[in-house]
Parts: structure tokens; sequence; C-alpha cells
């Protein structure tokens, strides 16, 4: 089986590289073989490659310049993937591509798990335009799979962000300096090793359509600060605050879990806690290739 990832050098991108490699021939790919904001260099390339799976990790990650930098959103992650999903369809490539759960957030109340069942409704631009990578992809290419993720951290970093919400916590409390965490927002930060386990499990499984493909259990960031801290055995200056006081120009939902039990009927059980999954990648950044 030949398989083409793009994004192949994000940080979920490196980690699925190679547990694709089980499945078949795994042709990395970068901005510089497709740009997703050039929809009319897409199909050429996509027809040049005729992979029979085609994994887009690659996306517009800049949640708070979406708000200002909507064209750009909207470029790669509604119309870019438009056209991937249509140039896959036409190979008869089927299509893995990722979204996230910034899809939901508009309900206020919400204090239960979402399903895929559960209609999106976004609240920025970035999840505006992640709801349309959704439409798209399982409009145009209905036999593929959409798998919503959250909080992604991977020992390669977000390769847009430049590093993650962990690295980020470690380099600052590392720094001495006091660390200020929302503890309005819920969701389950997820170990890209994980996800990445999670999706050839599904590739392999023959699934379709839409899945949450996150790490189990829930917290809010203050929490995950604070696990991080307690298992890295530090005692930074860490105060609880609301995202009105950290003013994001993004509204984020308050709460955006998402239930993986259709994740689990398929794969056999749910990814593991998100505790334990911090704790693995903690060992595994200690020994990270340089
Ligand atoms: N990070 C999170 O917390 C999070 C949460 C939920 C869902 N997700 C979703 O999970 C997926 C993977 O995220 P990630 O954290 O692994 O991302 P990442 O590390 O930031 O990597 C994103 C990749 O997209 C590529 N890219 C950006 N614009 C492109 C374009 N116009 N054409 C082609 N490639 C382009 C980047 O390449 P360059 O380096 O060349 O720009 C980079 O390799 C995405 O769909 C994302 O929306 C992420």
């Amino acid at each position: 089986m030949k398989i083409a990832v793009l994004g192949a050098a994000g940080q979920l991108g490196r980690d699925l590289c190679p547990r694709l490699a089980a499945l078949g021939d795994v042709i990395p790919l970068s901005r510089a073989d497709i740009d997703l904001e050039r929809p009319d260099a897409i199909a050429p390339a996509v027809a040049a490659l005729r992979p029979d799976l085609f994994v887009n990790c690659a996306a517009y990650n800049f949640v708070d310049k979406a708000e200002t930098d909507w064209s750009t959103a909207f470029k790669v992650n509604e119309f870019g993937v438009q056209f991937l999903a249509i140039a896959c369809r036409e190979v008869g490539a089927k299509l893995v591509q990722f979204s996230t759960d910034y899809v939901f957030g508009a309900d206020p109340n919400r204090a239960t798990p979402y399903s895929e069942d559960d209609p999106p409704a976004p609240i920025s631009y970035y999840g505006k335009s992640k709801d349309w990578t959704e439409r798209f992809a399982s409009t145009q290419a209905p036999n593929g799979l959409v798998l919503r993720t959250c909080g992604l951290y991977g020992v390669w970093g977000s390769g847009g962000k430049g590093g993650n919400f962990v690295e980020t916590m470690l380099r600052v409390a590392g720094q001495g300096k006091p660390l200020r965490v929302v503890s309005d927002q819920r969701c389950t930060p997820s170990y890209t090793a994980d996800v990445a386990e999670a999706t050839v499990r599904l590739i392999q499984c023959g699934a379709t359509g839409l899945f949450h493909v996150v790490n189990s259990g829930d917290c809010t960031w203050y929490e995950f600060a604070a696990e991080i801290f307690r298992r890295s055995g530090l005692k930074p200056d860490l105060t609880p605050i609301t995202s009105a006081e950290y003013n994001a120009p993004a509204r984020r939902p308050a709460y955006s879990v998402l239930s993986t039990a259709k994740l689990a009927g398929v794969i056999g059980s749910p990814l593991r806690s998100w505790q334990d999954a911090l704790a693995a990648y903690l060992v595994e950044r200690q020994n990270k290739p340089a």
C-alpha cells in the first residue's frame, strides 16, 4: 500500500509516519510538495503520486492569529481540504483527515462529553475553518476518516507553533517565572504517540467516518499544568486564572471533552488516561534523539 502523509514534519505527522510504515510504503510530504494554499496544484500532485491512502496532518493551526488572518485559515482548512478530498476521490485514495475539539464551544452549559453525533458549533475562526474541513472531507471523500483530537503534545513539538504546552510549562518553570494558567477550559490534552497508534488501528480495522481520538478523562489546562509539575518534581509559582483574565484573541470552548466510546467500540478499548499518557511523554522526551 502506498501512503502519502502531508504535514509529515509536524508533531503528529512525525509520530504517525513510522507507525504507518507497518501498513505500507510511506511518502512523507511537506508544503513544498503540496501547498494547501494553492488549490490548483493539489489535484496534479495527488494524481502524480496515486496513493492508496492519503493522511493529512497539515493544517492552519494558529488559533489566535486566525481571528485576524481568517482568510488564510479558510484557504488552507476549508478550500485546501476540499480540493484535497476531491483529488483523493478521483484517484481512489482513502483520505484520513484530522480535526479538532474546537468545532464545539457555543453551548456555555455543556458538561457531558460530546459524541460524534453532536452538531458542531464553533466559536472561533479556527474552529469554523475546521468545521468546513470536516464537511468537505466527509462529503467529498466519503470513504475516508475524519478524526477529531485535542490539545496535542508530542516529542517533536508543533511544527507551526514551535514546541507544545508541556514544553512551555517546563521551560517557564525552569526559568523561575510565575505561571498563570486557565482553569475554566475543560478538555483532554492528548499525546500524539497515542493518537497515532489509534489512527493506525482505525485504518487497519477498515473504519470510515467521524471518530473522536483523544486520551481518556478530562482536565482543565491548570490541572494539566499542575500534573506536569507534580510528575516532574517541580514546585513553580502556578496560579489558576480565568479565560477572561488570560484575554486571548480567540474564544475557546469552556468544555470540549470528546467521548471516545465509538473509537473504543472499533479498536477494542479507549486510549489510556491523560495522566498515564503524560507520564509516558515525560519519559519519552528524556530519550528523544537529537
Ligand atoms: N496541535 C493541537 O493541539 C491540535 C489540537 C486538535 C487538533 N489538531 C489537528 O491535528 C492535526 C495535526 O496538528 P499538529 O499539531 O501535528 O500540527 P503541526 O505540528 O503544527 O504541523 C502542521 C503541519 O501543517 C503544515 N502546513 C501548514 N500549512 C500548510 C499548507 N498551506 N500546505 C501544506 N502544509 C501546511 C506545516 O508545514 P510547515 O511547517 O511547512 O508550515 C506542518 O508540518 C491538524 O489537523 C490540527 O488541526 C491539532
